[in-house]
């Protein structure tokens, strides 16, 4: 949860880019566990915010255009309703809608170890054209603080919605 609020915050300093937000039920029991705060923490951060069991809201049609879907974090849950393509609420529906209308699906899954349903979860909808982004901090950026390695992956995950920003150092920048 902490990450997912650095992410928004971060999105936040790219220009020209709007967050819409869904939040699950879920989330807003995991979020009072992570960061002692109602789901505020992450809507003052967002353009707009959905109920997740808003099937009617935007996300839910392709014809409303986007650079991609971000979820983060996102649990065993949801990824096996994604998987199974069943849609239960507005978040399911919206990364259904996101890989059929072929726009980046970025999953930063939260569980370890994984078993097998987990494996073959990811593999499914990397197969129908997701991409599973676990939180893994880079450590050559002369990273220092958790933070940092937040940040570090708020713009890798930007990197895979080809919105440009400039919240990394970069391998091959000024590192080595
Ligand atoms: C404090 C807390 C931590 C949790 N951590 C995880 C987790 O790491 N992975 C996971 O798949 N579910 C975890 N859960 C369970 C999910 O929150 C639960 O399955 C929920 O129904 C998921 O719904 P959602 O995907 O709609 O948010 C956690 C629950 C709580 C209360």
């Amino acid at each position: 949860m902490p990450i997912a609020e650095e992410l928004l915050k971060n999105i936040l300093k790219v220009p020209n880019t709007e967050t819409h937000l869904v939040i699950s039920r879920g989330s807003e029991r995991v979020l009072q566990s992570e960061c002692h705060s109602g789901t505020e923490i992450l809507t003052r951060y967002a353009h707009k915010t959905y109920d997740a069991k808003d099937m009617s809201a935007a996300p839910a049609s392709g014809a409303w255009q986007n650079a991609g879907m971000i979820i983060c974090p996102c649990s065993m849950s949801s990824l096996a309703s994604i998987a199974s393509g069943a849609g239960m609420n507005l978040i399911h529906r919206s990364a259904d809608v996101t890989l059929k209308e072929r726009r980046p699906l970025i999953i930063a899954p939260r569980e370890t170890p994984l078993n097998l349903i987990h494996l073959r979860n990811m593999q499914l909808v990397t197969e129908a054209g997701a991409t599973i982004m676990p939180f893994a901090p880079a450590f050559y950026n002369n990273t220092t603080s958790f933070k940092d390695m937040m940040q570090y992956f708020s713009g890798r995950m930007l990197d895979q919605l080809h919105i440009e920003h400039n919240l990394c150092l970069r391998w091959g920048d000024d590192i080595h």
